[in-house]
């Protein structure tokens, strides 16, 4: 299956407001506050200026973005027309915000118009991320800044112990969901190719012990392979129930390494 968010109005409603949901949670999570807090602290804002999220999702983070910049003009691009519509009905109160569908390879945006661009976990859902670094250099002024932050999700996983069934449906999932699971190893030679220079390049390992942030890794990929026929409707149950139990008994372990990459036009 090709990686959905490659799509997203494809995978329709249910995808959506799951996700919506999901990513919500995740951002609200006090280790990826940190880590957008600290991005932020290393950008500028100018009153007058722009700084644009391109593949906003439903403005998690575009959120955090207007409040934190704040009065500058925060616009969050995104492709999904139903990602959208869930972003804009999750605002409130923020006037310098505002979202529009647009694939990150073609923005609407003028040249060198663009003090900040953030791309906030989405290179490695998308198969040509040149293309969006590209047009993230194009619009950028020069001096303007690229945040580029993502899972390196070649390094995710979800076992406590050699061959653990969960940290499979952890795989499972990445192969599913994940276009390039290596795109964080990429982010030099592609940002230098398209004519940045590399300011600050670090990693913040995140584990889950106690939410649910790990739940869709699991009743995802096991409801593929259950549609797929590859198992049974009571072992992809009882996965979910192996996840739940874990939750309850302070047994989980989910790990993710999230990069946070900066560079200067
Ligand atoms: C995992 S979501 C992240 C959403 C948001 N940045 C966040 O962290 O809450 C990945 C997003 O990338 C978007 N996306 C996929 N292909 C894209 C493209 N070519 N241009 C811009 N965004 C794209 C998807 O529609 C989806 O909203």
């Amino acid at each position: 299956m090709a990686d959905p968010f490659q799509d997203v109005d494809a995978a329709g409603a249910e995808f959506i407001r799951l996700f919506a949901d999901s990513m919500d949670q995740r951002q609200s999570d006090p280790k990826m506050e940190k880590i957008v807090a600290d991005y932020l602290a290393r950008l500028t804002f100018e009153p007058s200026g722009l700084t644009i999220e391109v593949g906003a999702g439903a403005g998690a983070v575009t959120r955090r973005i207007a409040a934190f910049a704040h009065p500058t003009k925060v616009v969050g691009y995104e492709p999904s027309q139903g990602f959208v519509k869930e972003a804009q009905q999750r605002v409130t109160g923020l006037e310098n915000l505002s979202f529009e569908a647009a694939d990150g390879a073609a923005l609407p945006l003028e040249d060198e118009s663009v003090d900040n661009v953030v791309m906030h976990t989405v290179l490695s859902h998308v198969v040509a991320p040149s293309a969006l670094i590209n047009e993230g250099f194009r619009v950028l002024k020069p001096g303007g800044k690229l945040v580029i932050c993502d899972v390196d999700f070649s390094k995710a996983a979800l076992g406590s112990f050699p061959n653990d069934p969960l940290d499979i449906c952890a795989k499972a999932f990445v192969s599913e969901f994940v276009t390039d699971a290596h795109i964080v190893a990429k982010l030099g030679p592609l940002t230098s190719a398209a004519g940045f220079s590399v300011e600050h390049f670090d990693i913040t390992s995140r584990v889950i012990t106690s939410k649910e942030q790990m739940l869709p890794w699991v009743t995802e990929a096991t409801r593929l392979m259950a549609e797929r026929g590859e198992i049974g409707k009571d072992l992809a149950e009882a996965l979910v129930g192996e996840h739940d139990r874990r939750l309850r008994a302070g047994q989980l372990y989910g790990y993710q390494a999230i990069a946070t990459y900066i560079a200067s036009k």
